[in-house]
């Protein structure tokens, strides 16, 4: 009884409560001492999300994880330069400001909306296995799994990365601005320094250990074997090198030239030393992918399909909630059993058939297909927790008996979310893995531990994961930038790094834009409750550990954690709204 009244009382008042529960999130020290040089505008930007505002423009926006990179992205759309511009001067920013989440040495994923044909393309800069590379990869000699950070610190973890030949092609294809000038502000940053933001000095204090693994890295991180602090004013000379190389040669330079030499002979002389070579670098290619859209209350949600998981995961946890009303809100009981079990089942159906579907057979169609879903969904018409939850059966043409995958996917990456005054949208979903990757440094930037997004065990009781090792695969990814589409129009850019629960993070901000009817800071501020076939993980210091003792007694398994999405997040309709994570030291801005 006591659940039904609260449940009434919910539903009378669902829309004010999501809009309270927004509010209650007490946004991390975002570091404006750190950014007091940004002109008076953009730090409105940042009084705007600590009051939990949306930024309001009209001609272009950019939303993404360091006020420095977002300054960089809108000197340039503001010179009139297109999304893919700004996004290039992002990125390299990023790498600089905020390299323990992405940069040169990474991966990426790209969605874009081509405002001249209407079309949603999505780009491939995922990086690679080597060639020598074997589903051992992550295994003792009695190919029992590694320990996870064993794994990762060192050479082993390395995959070819893919973001220089990603932001290349993304230049080649949509960018109007001369390449040289678009690495220029964080080439002068490197050069004259940039404030040390207090997450980055946070994250480097808890990472001494791992760090002491790379002369170079300690070095840069440990100046004179001290952690570098906040608000501290760091160079990297030897980024601005490489941004100089790559300003004047292009991504050749990465994939055939000193820079790519230079990457492999770290990897291989590493401790824990990886089989990265030249060839590798040399055969690397960005793939352009079909977008994949599944409807949602009239909207078309796009994303980036195999090797992400993300778009098929967000689609179908979306398809499951469709029959349902979700109107009660965030801290409604039943609207959040929903949403687990839905992710529950998402999730399991991604541990069993989600790889890249260049080695494995994936069954894309079929998870999407509106019958199987149907079949799903029908499944949460119940007033408790499944009790059980496996994998389905989707119809496809191929009759593979896979394992189910055992990655191990840890929090980090950062999302890009762009509009330009010609109307085009970029969501790009860039990562290292790990924070701080591999810990290897060259070059000024640290090389990915992205491998250890596969499975580390290749087989169990004789059958293979999909997600196994093989050599040039790329391995399975949580990322899902995403653009919302409707009436053929897009409607909002999101995207958030998190590692799996990425998945979970992106799906609240549609749902709770288009169920809760909340803005984009409110949707992005809302607490977190995020199931990924475990433990329903309820973000520690906000309402939604109220949810604990009901979700218990519904029989989910509950657990209290911090939960540091990154959501970058564009509004697109008679304005340009932007919402940025306050968990995180990002902004939304634009003119
Ligand atoms: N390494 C994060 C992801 O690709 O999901």
């Amino acid at each position: 009884m006591r659940f039904l009244l609260s449940a009434i009382f919910v539903v009378l008042v669902g829309t004010a409560q999501a809009q309270q529960a927004a509010d209650a999130v007490e946004p991390e020290a975002a570091g404006i001492g750190a950014f007091e040089s940004l002109p008076a505008d953009m730090a409105a930007a940042l009084d705007a999300k600590e009051a939990g505002r949306p930024v309001v423009a009209s001609d272009w926006m950019v939303a993404a994880a360091n006020p420095l990179a977002v300054k960089a992205g809108a000197d340039v759309l503001a010179a009139g330069g297109t999304a893919a511009d700004a996004l290039v001067a992002v990125q390299v920013v990023l790498g600089l400001v905020e390299p323990q989440s992405s940069g040169l040495g990474g991966g990426a994923f790209l969605v874009w909306y081509d405002a001249a044909t209407g079309d949603v393309i999505t780009l491939d800069g995922r990086e690679t296995a080597p060639l020598a590379a074997t589903p051992r990869l992550f295994q003792d000699p009695e190919g029992e799994p590694l320990k996870f950070f064993d794994a990762v610190v060192g050479g082993r973890s390395v995959g070819t990365p893919g973001t220089p030949a990603l932001l290349a092609e993304i230049h080649r294809r949509w960018g109007t601005q001369e390449w040289g000038s678009l690495l220029e502000p964080a080439l002068t940053l490197a050069q004259d320094g940039f404030t040390v933001s207090p997450r980055l000095a946070k994250l480097v204090e808890e990472d001494l250990e791992r760090l002491a693994i790379s002369p170079v890295a300690s070095a840069y991180f440990m100046p004179d074997g001290e952690a570098i602090k906040a608000g501290a004013t760091l160079k990297n000379p030897a980024y601005a090198a490489t941004l100089k190389a790559f300003a004047e040669q292009g991504a050749t330079v990465f994939y055939g030239g000193k820079i790519g030499h230079d990457i492999v002979a770290t990897v291989q002389n590493a401790e824990n030393a990886g089989v990265l070579s030249d060839v590798d670098l040399a055969i690397y290619q960005v793939k352009e992918r079909e977008a994949i859209c599944a409807p949602y209350r009239g909207h078309e949600v796009c994303g980036m399909g195999p090797p992400s998981s993300g778009a098929v995961a967000v689609g179908q946890i979306l398809a499951a909630l469709e029959g349902y009303d979700l109107s009660a809100g965030p801290q409604d009981l039943n609207v959040r059993r929903l949403m687990g079990d839905a992710a529950r089942l998402a999730f399991a159906d991604r541990g069993r058939y989600l790889a890249d579907s260049d080695y494995v057979p994936v069954p894309v169609t079929g998870l999407l297909d509106p019958a199987y879903l149907a079949g799903r969904a029908a499944l949460l018409d119940s007033e408790m927790a499944l009790e059980e939850v496996s994998a389905g059966e989707p119809t496809w043409d191929h009759a593979m008996i896979w394992a189910d995958d055992e990655s191990i996917e840890l929090p980090s990456t950062s999302h890009i979310s762009i509009v330009d005054s010609m109307g085009n949208v970029a969501s790009m979903t860039t990562t290292i893995e790990n924070g701080f990757g591999s810990r290897l440094m060259v070059g000024g930037f640290l090389l990915n531990n992205e491998l250890t997004d596969f499975s580390f065990r290749s087989h169990k009781d004789g059958i293979p994961v999909a997600n196994r090792v093989e050599p040039g695969k790329r391995p399975r990814s949580s990322m899902a930038p995403t653009i919302v589409m409707k009436d053929g129009k897009p409607v909002m850019a999101v995207g958030s790094p998190g590692g799996s629960r990425i998945i979970g993070y992106v799906t609240q901000v549609i749902v709770a834009v288009i169920d809760w009817g909340l803005d984009v800071q409110q949707a992005v501020s809302l607490p977190h409750a995020v199931n990924r076939f475990g433990t329903y993980d309820l973000e520690q210091d906000t309402p939604s550990v109220e949810l604990s003792d009901g979700l218990t007694t519904m029989g989910f398994e509950v657990a209290t954690r911090g939960l540091t999405s990154g959501l970058h997040v564009i509004a697109i309709g008679d304005d340009l709204r932007g919402g940025a994570d306050p968990r995180r030291e990002g902004i939304a801005f634009g003119r």
